[in-house]
């Protein structure tokens, strides 16, 4: 009865020990390839963009992950609630801080935002575009 005790509970251990290294994989992969969603810097509550100007979008790249999982960005126009058709600029590189886009031909308006990715997306601060 002791014996089976004993034997019992090593495997529990063993089982334990074995769950526990599991679980613990994933956690290890996302520690070492960080998601990087760098905070837009510009545009800027304030901004005010001319259709058909160009600008340099530019966020935050000060602090970056060593190893960045979504190297590659991309930059989506929204208004309101609305996301314009295809991106202002896609398949930069994140670490560079900045990239060129043209503003596109649409409606004058207050409540334009820059949305920066990464993986998640990063939101600018609402800003205008004129005519
Ligand atoms: C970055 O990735 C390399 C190679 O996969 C790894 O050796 C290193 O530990 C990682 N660094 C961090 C801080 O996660
Ligand atoms: C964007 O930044 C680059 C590097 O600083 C500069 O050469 C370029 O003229 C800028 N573009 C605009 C539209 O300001
Ligand atoms: C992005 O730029 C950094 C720094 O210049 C460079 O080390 C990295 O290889 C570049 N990544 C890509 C995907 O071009």
């Amino acid at each position: 009865m002791k014996f089976t005790n004993a034997i019992t509970s090593l495997f529990f251990l063993f089982a334990a020990t074995m769950f526990s290294l599991v679980a613990a994989a994933p956690l290890a992969r996302l520690q070492s390839r960080d998601v990087y969603t760098p905070p837009v810097l510009y545009p800027h509550a304030g901004t005010v963009w001319k259709v058909g100007a160009r600008h340099n979008v530019t966020w935050d790249n000060s602090d970056p992950p060593v190893n960045i999982t979504n190297p590659i960005g991309q930059i989506l126009l929204r208004k309101g609630d609305f996301t314009l058709d295809g991106p202002l600029a896609s398949g930069f590189n994140l670490t560079a801080g900045r990239v060129e886009v043209t503003v596109p031909h649409v409606k004058p308006g207050h409540d334009y935002v820059i949305v920066l990715f990464g993986d998640s997306g990063d939101w600018s601060h609402k800003f205008t575009i004129t005519h």
